[in-house]
């Protein structure tokens, strides 16, 4: 493998070039921010971590009919994807009341929902990620009618792959963000799933196993990570 040009750096990855015109290679690095890089930090050995935790969960997808842009794990933080133009939509899955939809609603953490609810929020970091609805996706033409709608159905698809998964590991996954991306013309999912991006509690002491740790300074984030690395891939 040939190291690339840099193409695109966001707050948790790098994104490079490969000899393929189709194929990118996705650099994870250790780098954590919390409301809208407002807080910066490090946890250590994440980038390995998240690497290894989207490469298994990315495999289960696949076999069960999910499009998702992995191609292959290259090394300890990088991984060879399909390239997509990323729909500036981030795609958030809920089963339990937490983070957000608590404090905007007022709802009680930890209260489950059902079915899932979705939600969108328009990818801007200029903007902070707001919170829009469907009539906004279509105002701002961030993804067509249609795109929305199989959107929907691989988001509610890969949740309903992930909560048995996790809840046969003793977690039990609260809510998540995906992003999807256009791949010669079929959407597939792209991004990353790891406790950067996902709501892990210990299915018997509820506690966070995931980035909630780095948010609101509950220690023992290396620990968490490391746990959740264990229960997926051990
Ligand atoms: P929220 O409750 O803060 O809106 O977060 C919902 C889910 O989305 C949670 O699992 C964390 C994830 N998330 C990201 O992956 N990136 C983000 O920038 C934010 C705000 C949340
Ligand atoms: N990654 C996001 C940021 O720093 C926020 C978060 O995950 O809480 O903007």
């Amino acid at each position: 493998m040939t190291t690339g040009t840099m193409i695109y750096e966001g707050k948790a990855k790098r994104i490079f070039t490969t000899g393929n015109p189709d194929q990118v290679l996705q650099y994870f690095k250790d780098d954590a921010t919390a409301f809208n890089a407002q807080k910066r930090g490090t946890i250590l050995d994440k980038g390995i971590i998240n690497n290894k935790i989207s490469e298994r969960l990315f495999r289960l997808l696949e076999q069960n009919g999910v499009p998702t842009h992995f191609v292959e794990r290259q090394s300890d933080r990088e991984m060879l994807t399909k390239k997509v133009a990323i729909v500036p939509v981030e795609v958030v899955v809920r089963n339990v009341v937490a983070g957000s939809l608590a404090k905007r609603l007022g709802l009680k953490e930890g209260d489950l929902i059902q079915p899932a609810l979705i939600e969108w929020y328009y990818k801007n970091d200029a903007l902070g990620d707001p919170l829009i609805a469907d009539e906004h996706v279509r105002l701002l033409k961030l993804a067509t009618p249609e795109q929305l709608v199989e959107i929907k159905r691989l988001a509610l698809k890969v949740n309903s792959l992930l909560q048995p998964f996790f809840l046969e590991r003793r977690m039990i996954l609260v809510d998540f963000k995906l992003e999807f991306g256009m791949h010669n013309g079929q959407l597939i999912l792209a991004d990353e799933i790891s406790p950067d991006t996902c709501r892990f509690w210990d299915q018997t002491t509820k506690e966070s196993m995931d980035k909630d740790r780095f948010r609101k300074d509950l220690g023992k984030i290396e620990e968490a990570y490391q746990e959740v690395l264990r229960r997926v891939c051990g």
